[in-house]
C-alpha cells in the first residue's frame, strides 16, 4: 500500500473538530481578541554562567548575552529568562542571593544590564528575571544580622527554632539531602533551609520581609523587565506546627512533603500579585512543583496569581518515588503522555509553559528516548512536541542544538561536579549502599551539570565560549554540535527549531487551538490534534527506534507540513515526528 492508498481508504476526524465549541475561547485576550505578547512567541532560557564569556575568566557574562541577542532572536523568541544574576556567593550558582538589587560583578555591571534590556527591546524581546524569594544566601546582610542574637531587628526574618534533646526540631530532610535544620552557635538555635544550608528560608509571616521582597521585585520592574520566573514558591508558607513526618523506605522525610503548598499560601501570593505584578504588561511563571490540577484556577489564569506555572509531573515520570536519583525508573511514555495531557486539559481556560529542559534537568534526549535513538532525530521529535502543544514554548540554551548529557573527560569523579544537588544525591546513594561505580553512573545520568556545560558556539577552542579556562568542562562533541555548523546545515536541529518556532508563532491554531490526545494507552507513539474553528493540526511522534504503524489512520486526508524525516511512509519510522494539516 502506498501513501496515497493509505490516505484514500480511511476515516478522518477533521469534521468533528470543526464544530467543537471549546475551540472558541481565547485566553488572556484583549478586547480585540488578541493574545498577550508572551503567548505568541517562545521564551529562551539563558544560564548566564555558561552562555558566553567575553572577558576570558571562563565564566559567561551579560556582555556575552548582549553579543548573542541576534542568535536568540532567530529562534522566534519574545522573552529571555535569565537564571539569577544577582550578587551571590554562588553556593547554588546564584540561587543563593546576597543582594536582591545588585548585579553579580562576575556577570557585569548594572550598566551592562540596562544595555541588555535596551538591546533586547530593540529586537522585540523582554528580559525576565528569576525571583528567589523562598530563601536568601546565608551571606545576605539580613541573615548575617538575624543570626547574631535572638533580639536584633532582623531576628525574626528567618525561621529559627529550638532543638529537641540535642536534635534538630523535626526529621525533615532538605531537598539537596541532609537535615533541613542547621545549628547556629550564636543564637543557640537551628534555622530552617529547604535547600542547602547556605540558603536559609525567609520568614514570610513577617510583613517587613514581604515588603523588602516586593520592593526588590519592583526595582527590576522599574528597570523595564518583561516578567518574572519565581523560584520554589510553593515552599514560602510553613505549616502551623513543626512536627515529624512519615519516613520513606530509607528512613527519610522530605521537607517537600511537609511544607509544599500549605493552606494560607494563596493569601501571601495574592498580596505579592497586588504589590508587584498588577498593572504591568509582564508575565509571571512560577516554579510550583505541588499544585494539583484542581487547585490550578487559584494559581493561574484570570483569577489566579500567576500567568503560568512550571510543574514537574511530565519531567518527573522517571522519579515515581520523588527526586531521589538512584531510585529513578525507566522512562514510561504512557505516564509521560498522561502528565502532559493532564496539564493541557487542566489549563484549557488558562495558559501553560511547555518545557522539557532547564538548568535543573539532565538533557532531554538522554531521558525521553532509548539509548540507541538517533540523537538528532530525538531532539527534533521533542521540538515537534514543544512547538505544537498549547502554551508558551520554553527553550533551554543548547536544547536547540541537540545537546545531549555531558560527555567530557573533565567529569571523572564526584569532585569534578559543581552542582550542589549532585553532591547531595551522591551522599544519598552512598548511604543507600551503592558501589562507587553504580553511584557515579547515576550522577553522570541525572546531574544538573549535564545542562550547565558551556554553550557550543563554534568548532574553535573551548567551543568559542571563552578564551580562558571554562568553569565547567566542554562537551566532547563541540566540533560537530555547535551553533556555527548548525546554522549552515539545513538538516540541523537548530534550523528545525527556527522553522518550527516560526510556524508556531504564525499559527492561530497552534497558539489557541484545543488539544485532544489519541491512543493514550499506546506505549510507542504520542498522537494528538490541535483544533480551532475549521482548522486542525495533527501530530504523531514515534518514541521507539523501530517502525510503528498508527493504530488506525487518524491522519487520512491530511497533508504533512513538517517533520524530522523527508517524505512519508504509511508507518512512522524510528523516532519519526510528523505534523499534519487536516484538509477541509
Ligand atoms: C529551583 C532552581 O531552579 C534550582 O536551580 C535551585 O537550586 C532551587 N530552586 C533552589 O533555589
Ligand atoms: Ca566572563
Amino acid at each position: 500500500m502506498n501513501r496515497r492508498d493509505f490516505i484514500k481508504g480511511t476515516l478522518t476526524l477533521a469534521t468533528a473538530a470543526a464544530i467543537n465549541p471549546s475551540n472558541l475561547f481565547f485566553v488572556r485576550a484583549d478586547a480585540a481578541g488578541n493574545n498577550s505578547w508572551w503567548q505568541k512567541k517562545s521564551v529562551y532560557q539563558v544560564y548566564p554562567k555558561s552562555f558566553m564569556d567575553t572577558n576570558g575568566d571562563g565564566i559567561g557574562d551579560l556582555r556575552g548575552i548582549i553579543n548573542k541577542l541576534d542568535y536568540i532572536q532567530s529562534l522566534g523568541v519574545g522573552a529571555i529568562w535569565l537564571t539569577p544574576i544577582y550578587s551571590s556567593p554562588m553556593a547554588d550558582n546564584g540561587y543563593d542571593i546576597s543582594d536582591y538589587t545588585a548585579i553579580n560583578p562576575t556577570f557585569g555591571t548594572m550598566a551592562d544590564f540596562e544595555e541588555l534590556v535596551a538591546e533586547a527591546d530593540k529586537r522585540g524581546m523582554k528580559i525576565v528575571m528569576d525571583l528567589v524569594f523562598n530563601h536568601s544566601s546565608d551571606k545576605h546582610p539580613w541573615f548575617l544580622e538575624s543570626k547574631t542574637s535572638r533580639d536584633n531587628p532582623k531576628a525574626d526574618w528567618y525561621i529559627w527554632r529550638e532543638g529537641i534533646n540535642d536534635n534538630p526540631p523535626t526529621n525533615w530532610q532538605s531537598i539537596f539531602g541532609g537535615s533541613a535544620w542547621e545549628w547556629n552557635d550564636d543564637r543557640g538555635q537551628y534555622y530552617l533551609h529547604t535547600f542547602s544550608r547556605y540558603q536559609p528560608d525567609l520568614n514570610w509571616e513577617n510583613p517587613e520581609v514581604r515588603r523588602a521582597l516586593y520592593d526588590a521585585a519592583n526595582f527590576w520592574l522599574d528597570k523595564g523587565v518583561g516578567g518574572f520566573r519565581i523560584d520554589a514558591i510553593v515552599y514560602i508558607k510553613k505549616p502551623e506546627g513543626f512536627t515529624d513526618g512519615a519516613t520513606d523506605s530509607e528512613g527519610n522525610c522530605s521537607i517537600h512533603n511537609m511544607t509544599a503548598n500549605q493552606p494560607g499560601i494563596l493569601d501571601f501570593l495574592q498580596e505579592f500579585k497586588r504589590e508587584v505584578f498588577d498593572g504591568h504588561d509582564i508575565f509571571t511563571v512560577a516554579e510550583a512543583n505541588a499544585v494539583k490540577p484542581k487547585d490550578l484556577p487559584q494559581w493561574v489564569g484570570d483569577k489566579g496569581v500567576f500567568d503560568m506555572l512550571f510543574e514537574f509531573s511530565h519531567v518527573n515520570v522517571i522519579f515515581p518515588e520523588g527526586e531521589i536519583w538512584h531510585k529513578a525508573a525507566d522512562f514510561n511514555l504512557v505516564e509521560f503522555k498522561k502528565a502532559l495531557s493532564a496539564s493541557q486539559n487542566a489549563t484549557r481556560n488558562s495558559w501553560y509553559p511547555i518545557y522539557f529542559e532547564n538548568h535543573d534537568r539532565p538533557r532531554s534526549i538522554d531521558i525521553f528516548f532509548p539509548e540507541d535513538a538517533d540523537k538528532k532525530l530525538a531532539a527534533k521529535a521533542l521540538a515537534t512536541i514543544l512547538f505544537t502543544l498549547r502554551g508558551t514554548p520554553f527553550i533551554y540554551q543548547g536544547e536547540e542544538l541537540g545537546f545531549g548529557n555531558a560527555d567530557a573527560d573533565g567529569f571523572r569523579n564526584i569532585n569534578d561536579y559543581d552542582d550542589i544537588s549532585s553532591i547531595g544525591q551522591y551522599e544519598l546513594g552512598y548511604h543507600a549502599g551503592l558501589s562507587e561505580e553504580e553511584n557515579m553512573k547515576i550522577i553522570r545520568k541525572y546531574s544538573r551539570d549535564n545542562a550547565r556545560t558551556p554553550m557550543q558556539w563554534d568548532a574553535s577552542k573551548n567551543a568559542g565560549f571563552s578564551v580562558g579556562k571554562p568553569w565547567l568542562p566542554i562537551h566532547k562533541d563541540y566540533k560537530t554540535c555547535n551553533a556555527a555548523e548548525e546554522d549552515l546545515d539545513q538538516e540541523s536541529v537548530l534550523i528545525y527549531y527556527r522553522h518550527l518556532s516560526a510556524m508556531r508563532n504564525e499559527s492561530e491554531v497552534l497558539i489557541n487551538g484545543d488539544y485532544k490526545e489519541y491512543f493514550s494507552d499506546n506505549e510507542e507513539i504520542y498522537v494528538y490534534t490541535r483544533a480551532l474553528g475549521d482548522k486542525k493540526i495533527g501530530v504523531a511522534v514515534n518514541f521507539t527506534t523501530h517502525d510503528v504503524k498508527l493504530p488506525f489512520n487518524i491522519f487520512g486526508g491530511c497533508t504533512k507540513i513538517n517533520g524530522n524525516y523527508h517524505g512519508e511512509e504509511y508507518f512512522l519510522r524510528p523516532t519519526e515526528a510528523i505534523i499534519y494539516e487536516f484538509n477541509n
